[in-house]
């Protein structure tokens, strides 16, 4: 059993709330986005580890949490807060739009 919580579609909001929430109960905080370069700040504020990866992409997904387990080990806590979603009329959306919204959301 590891303390490592993995945290995928980390950013500035709930899943900063999370992080910071996590790492006081004693976890170690795994955060992957597709850009990591705006985790810097929190990775610091609270001893996380940043990971790059595409929620939507598999390859990616399995790169992860190959590279998380190797790093910090099998995450006990895995939270998915990536989202993207559009809005409007069934017959106007745009069909692509709603695949997008299936494969990240
Ligand atoms: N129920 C409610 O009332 C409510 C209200 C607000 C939010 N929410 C939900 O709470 C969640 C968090 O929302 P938030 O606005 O606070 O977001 P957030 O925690 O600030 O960050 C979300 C992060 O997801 C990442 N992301 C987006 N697409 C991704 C992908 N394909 N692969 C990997 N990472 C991806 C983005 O980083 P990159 O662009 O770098 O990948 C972004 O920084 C969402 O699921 C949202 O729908 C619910």
């Amino acid at each position: 059993m590891t303390n490592t919580a993995l945290i995928v579609g980390a950013g500035s909001g709930l899943s900063a709330s999370l992080a910071r929430l996590l790492t006081k109960e004693g976890f170690t905080v795994a955060l992957a986005a597709r850009q990591i370069d705006k985790l810097s700040a929190l990775t610091q504020e609270i001893g996380a580890v940043s990971f790059a990866a595409d929620a939507s992409k598999p390859d990616d997904v399995n790169r992860l949490f190959q590279q998380v387990e190797e790093k910090l080990g099998v995450p006990e806590v895995v939270i998915y807060n990536p989202s993207w979603r559009v809005r409007g009329s069934l017959i106007e959306l745009d069909p692509a739009d709603v695949a997008k919204t299936l494969e990240i959301t």
